[in-house]
């Protein structure tokens, strides 16, 4: 990874970029899960998986995270909305349409 090239972009998932995890350490960010919350890097539908490498990287570059101390950050299982209707109807009863929410007009 080219140590000044800033544009880079570490987390695709929510297109975080170089510059932005360095801000973030500046800032005062030392551990992956607070860069993770300061720039959204990791919460992205592979929550982290392809990105937190790359972040602990350049924590190690910046002198802030030391290999052993770099910990995983913590995944949460992404969440979508769900309507009242669908929790009253139950998951067995639910129509497709509703479990989709992608209502046909
Ligand atoms: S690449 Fe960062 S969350 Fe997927």
């Amino acid at each position: 990874m080219p140590s000044n090239d800033e544009t880079l972009v570490i987390c695709r998932c929510e297109e975080v970029t170089k510059a932005e995890i360095l801000d973030a350490i500046h800032d005062g960010c030392r551990t992956l899960d607070e860069i993770k919350r300061m720039t959204r890097a990791g919460m992205g539908l592979c929550q982290g998986r392809t990105c937190s490498h790359l972040i602990s990287q350049i924590l190690q570059q910046e002198g802030v995270l030391s290999e052993r101390a770099a910990t995983p950050m913590k995944v949460r299982f992404p969440l979508r909305p769900v309507t009242l209707e669908a929790i009253a109807l139950g998951a067995e009863n639910v129509p497709e349409w509703l479990a989709t929410n992608e209502r046909e007009e």
